[in-house]
């Protein structure tokens, strides 16, 4: 049974990532973590030429993504808010699944999903718009972890005097930023222990619907 994260955050290595893996770190399944940083992924065109064959005929990085979805079992998708709203970065990708729901059943019908969703200051935004279009894909939502990010103004050089900013909105007009006041993830231990919970969690559910010859996982009960 193999679990696919996937971080639609373009900062690699940020607070996206680092959930999603920890999610995935929880497991005893084989996994494998992609950051879509830095991916060509163009939002649905609404062409309608994967009606007939699901298959997308826009040429970018969804053609290799797709076959990793396809023969996963089960997904984290990972995203931060951006402007209140799901990254277009991460809707672009989710969009693209449409190539999937043709014909009466989606392709991806089943299949299992955990959500990671980050925020400066609004962690669950991302989470509310991912777990509305896993319907549309027939994927079932078995859980979502929240946690706060570093906005990007707590190290663009301005973030003390800009009044737009999220260390404004966040600590006050004019608040200096030390070390311990920029989010960390290492400052949310609670948020790691649910990361793992929900790791366990995607696996139980994979391992409650497996048949006996897929359990090529490596839990004690699935030898
Ligand atoms: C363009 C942009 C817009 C953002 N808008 C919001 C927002 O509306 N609400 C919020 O809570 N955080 C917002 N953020 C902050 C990000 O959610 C935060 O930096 C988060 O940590 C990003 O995830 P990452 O660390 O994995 O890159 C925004 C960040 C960027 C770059």
């Amino acid at each position: 049974m193999k679990i696919l994260g996937i971080s639609g955050s373009p900062r690699k290595g940020k607070t996206t990532d680092k959930l999603v893996k920890e999610v995935l770190s929880a497991t005893n399944c084989e996994t494998e973590f992609i950051s879509l940083a830095g991916k060509k992924i163009a939002p649905c065109s609404a062409c309608l030429g994967c009606v007939a064959d699901n298959l997308c005929k826009i040429n970018d990085d969804m053609v290799w993504l797709r076959e990793k979805l396809l023969t996963a079992d089960a997904y984290v998708f990972g995203a931060p808010n951006y402007f209140s709203t799901l990254n277009s970065l991460t809707h672009c990708f989710l969009e693209r699944f449409c190539q999937f729901r043709h014909r009466s059943g989606s392709a991806l019908a089943g299949k299992f999903a955990a959500i990671v969703s980050i925020g400066g200051i609004a962690p669950e935004i991302p989470a509310n718009v991912i777990e509305a279009m896993l319907p549309y894909y027939q994927i079932k939502h078995v859980g979502t972890v929240t946690a706060q990010g570093a906005a990007s103004c707590f190290t663009c050089g301005h973030g003390e005097n800009c009044s737009a900013g999220a260390v404004s909105i966040l600590l006050g007009p004019g608040q200096k930023i030390t070390k311990e006041n920029i989010p960390d993830l290492s400052r949310q231990p609670e948020k790691i222990l649910e990361a793992h919970m929900l790791g366990k969690k995607i696996e139980a559910r994979l391992l409650a619907n497996a048949p006996i010859s897929k359990k090529n996982c490596f839990a004690p009960d699935c030898q």
